[in-house]
């Protein structure tokens, strides 16, 4: 289906067009006087109801798709569409607005604010924009990741999986329609790490909403409905409904294939 097509499918309501679109991105990198291009002209599709891994070694990749995705870096060429609408050329306002709206991020260092109790930062995206808080819906998220009873406590005195679980809560609150996570878990224990990534794979078969994460873990990328490979830069490998040794068959050969840097 063309771009086009999609964006038009989005009036119509088509609640099985894809919720993020990715047409040959590439993006560049100023260093020094040179340009580096990292990404080589990615293409991918999520739809509604996906959770979709993205995996590859250190360095491949990952983190900048993810930014370009969520509008965060503006690609070099190529373009991004979020529930139907193109991220090129749109103004910097339409951009904020989507941003806040429909797109959440989970990044791997929490970035909550220690003077603040779990709940207030869950708030926090509503006072910034001077809305009131939803209570009920704070607290239900904050339910929904299972730290209720810490819903007054400070991040200082919190385990690394519960700060998580209060960003991931943040995230949550916002209803996004897509949610980007970058290593989510790659600050947590195995059993924590695994626990976020359940909630997430929870909210992601909700109708409506798709998760893209990367992750490390094979295990729990087999959780997921899709596994994407990335390797210098390039889409090389996808798995569908995979379990953690093919996936970990995969990432095995990536790792021997990668050459020496040009
Ligand atoms: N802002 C930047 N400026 C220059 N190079 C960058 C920048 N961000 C990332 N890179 C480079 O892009 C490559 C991919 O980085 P990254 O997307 O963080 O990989 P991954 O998340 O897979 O480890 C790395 O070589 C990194 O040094
Ligand atoms: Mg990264």
């Amino acid at each position: 289906m063309t771009a086009a097509a999609l964006r038009s499918a989005d009036h119509t309501a088509d609640t099985t067009a894809p919720l993020v679109i990715a047409n040959q991105v590439t993006k560049a990198f100023a260093v020094g006087r040179r340009q580096i291009e990292i990404l080589h002209g990615v293409s991918l599709q999520v739809r509604p109801g996906e959770m979709v891994a993205v995996m590859g070694p250190s360095g491949s990749g990952k983190s900048t798709l993810m930014y370009c995705l969520a509008g965060l870096e503006p690609v070099t060429s190529g373009d991004v569409l979020i529930a139907g609408k193109s991220l090129a050329g749109m103004s910097r306002g339409r951009l904020a607005q989507l941003r806040r709206r429909d797109i959440g991020f989970v990044f791997q260092q929490y970035n909550l604010i220690p003077t603040l109790s779990a709940y207030e930062n869950v708030a926090l995206p509503y006072r910034l924009r001077r809305e009131a808080p939803p209570r009920e819906l704070i607290e239900g998220t904050l339910e929904a990741v299972g730290i209720a009873a810490l819903s007054n406590a400070m991040p200082t005195s919190m385990s690394g999986g519960e700060q998580q679980r209060v960003a991931l809560a943040r995230v949550l609150a916002q209803r996004p329609q897509v949610i980007f996570a970058d290593e989510p878990t790659g600050a947590l224990d195995t059993n924590s790490g695994r626990a976020v990534l359940a909630e997430l794979a929870e909210i992601a078969h909700q109708p409506g909403q798709c998760v893209l994460t990367v992750t490390h873990d094979p295990a729990v990328a087999a959780t997921c409905d899709r596994v994407l490979f990335l390797r210098d830069g390039h889409l090389v490998d996808e798995l569908h409904q995979a379990s953690a040794e093919q996936v970990s068959t995969v990432l095995t050969g990536l790792a021997a294939s990668v050459g020496p840097v040009a």
